[in-house]
C-alpha cells in the first residue's frame, strides 16, 4: 500500500513539476475557420515552411477541392518551381536526411501536429522565438526551448530579445503578423482534420433536417394517438 502511494505521489510531482516548467501561457489563435483563411495559412505555409516540414497527408489535389484553388494558382502558389505531381503528398525538396544533418533533428512532418499539439500551441510557438546568440542557430523559444528550429518569419516579424523587447523591425506589424501566424495555425488546423470544413458546411443541413423530422413525428404521434383514444 505504501509503495503505491509513494508512486501515485511520485507522479503527482512529475506532473506538478512539469505544469510548473511550462510557464508560456497558451494564446488563442485570432483566426476563424473558414477557407479564405486556410487558403491564406496555405500560401504563408508554402512561403516560409514547407521548405523544411512537410504535410505528406495532404495531396494537392485535395487542395483544388476543398479550398477552391485552381491547378494554376496551387502550381503558383503552393508548389515549388520545380513543380510535383497534383496526386502527391506536400513534400519538401529538402530531404529529411540533409535537414537532420543541418539542424541536429529532421523537421517533423506537420499534416498532425494541431491534433498533436492543439492549435493555441502552434500559434503560441510562432510568437516565443527570440534572439539568443548563444545557440548555434542564433535562435531559441519561450514555448519548446532550445528548439533547433530557427525564427523562419523574422523578416516579417522583427527580431526580438529574450524579455520580448523589439531589436530589429520586421516587415508587418504585430498585429498583421498576428493574423499571418493565426492563418498558418487554421491551415495546420484543417491538415490535421480536412473533413472539418465539410462538416461545418454540413451542420446547419443536418440540424434541420433533424428539426423538420421531429415535427414530422410529432404530427405522426398525434394522429396515431386520436386513433388510439
Ligand atoms: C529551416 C527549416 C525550418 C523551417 C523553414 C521551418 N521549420 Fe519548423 N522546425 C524545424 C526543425 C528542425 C524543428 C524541430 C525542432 C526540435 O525538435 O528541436 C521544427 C519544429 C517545428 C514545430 C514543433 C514540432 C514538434 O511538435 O516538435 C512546429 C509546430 C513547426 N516547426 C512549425 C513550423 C512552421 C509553421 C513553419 C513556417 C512558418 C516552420 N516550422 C518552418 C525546421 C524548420
Amino acid at each position: 500500500m505504501i509503495a503505491r502511494l509513494s508512486v501515485l505521489f511520485l507522479a503527482l510531482a512529475v506532473v506538478a513539476a512539469h505544469a510548473a516548467a511550462q510557464t508560456t501561457p497558451l494564446l488563442s489563435p485570432p483566426a476563424a475557420f473558414d477557407r479564405a483563411t486556410i487558403r491564406r495559412g496555405a500560401q504563408w505555409f508554402a512561403q516560409y515552411c514547407l521548405s523544411c516540414h512537410s504535410v505528406k497527408w495532404i495531396r494537392y489535389d485535395r487542395l483544388t477541392r476543398d479550398l477552391g484553388f485552381s491547378k494554376d494558382a496551387v502550381r503558383q502558389e503552393l508548389m515549388f518551381p520545380g513543380g510535383a505531381h497534383f496526386a502527391q503528398g506536400m513534400v519538401p525538396t529538402l530531404s529529411a536526411r540533409d535537414a537532420a544533418a543541418w539542424f541536429g533533428v529532421a523537421p517533423p512532418d506537420l499534416t498532425l501536429e494541431a491534433r498533436l499539439r492543439g492549435g493555441a500551441w502552434i500559434y503560441t510557438y510562432l510568437r516565443s522565438f527570440y534572439f539568443d546568440p548563444t545557440r548555434p542557430s542564433g535562435w531559441n523559444n519561450h514555448l519548446f526551448p532550445d528548439a533547433a528550429m530557427p525564427n523562419v518569419l523574422a523578416p516579417i516579424s522583427g527580431i526580438r530579445d529574450a524579455k520580448g523587447r523589439l531589436i530589429q523591425r520586421g516587415r508587418l506589424t504585430p498585429r498583421q503578423v498576428n493574423q499571418v501566424i493565426g492563418a498558418i495555425t487554421v491551415w495546420l488546423e484543417y491538415t490535421s482534420d480536412p473533413s472539418k470544413l465539410e462538416r461545418e458546411r454540413l451542420g446547419p443541413y443536418v440540424i434541420g433536417f433533424a428539426l423538420l423530422l421531429s415535427v414530422v413525428a410529432y404530427l405522426m404521434k398525434r394522429a396515431y394517438w386520436r386513433e388510439v383514444s
